[in-house]
């Protein structure tokens, strides 16, 4: 089952937060590299931004690509303002998010935790970066609030 780690009504002031595979495992998954704050952990960090900022967040985790798929042409039927989107493992090899990513008509902003460009050669590439509006890596949970800051002022 996808889980949905927390609901925001789906309006046009909303952004959806779609997390890929083992981001469900974030807080005890390889600490040194992803940081020690949980999923749910950042997830109450971009609610309180994004009642700042006046907007809903939609946060939510599969381990499964088609969920993702899914939840990006929802993203476009909902007309949602953005999506913050990090794949995982699946930026890597998946040309069916490629395609969704590109076939919606939303702005897709890719986060990752850590710089996989500074990682092993198979992360170097990702599929994701060519269709996404802007790319955040590097800075661990925060890159989820300054992925969050750039897709309210669009
Ligand atoms: C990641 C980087 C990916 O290479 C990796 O497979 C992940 C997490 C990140 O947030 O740093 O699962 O997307």
């Amino acid at each position: 089952m996808p889980k949905n780690v927390s609901t925001g009504k789906s309006t046009n002031k909303t952004i959806f937060v779609l997390n890929g595979p083992n981001l469900n495992l974030l807080g005890m998954r390889e600490p040194e590299i992803y940081g020690s704050d949980t999923l749910d952990d950042i997830a109450g960090r971009l609610e309180d931004q994004s009642h700042q900022l006046g907007l809903e967040v939609d946060i939510r985790q599969s381990n499964h690509e088609g969920h993702l798929v899914d939840w990006l042409h929802e993203a476009a039927a909902d007309a949602a303002q953005a999506v913050i989107l990090n794949a995982g493992a699946l930026t890597h090899t998946s040309i069916a998010l490629h395609d969704a990513v590109k076939a919606i008509d939303v702005p897709v902003i890719e986060v990752h935790l850590s710089n996989p460009a500074a990682r092993e050669e198979f992360r170097h590439k990702s599929l994701i970066a060519p269709v996404a509006k802007g790319t955040i890596c590097g800075f661990g949970a925060l890159g989820y609030q300054l992925a969050l800051d750039a897709a309210s002022k669009f």
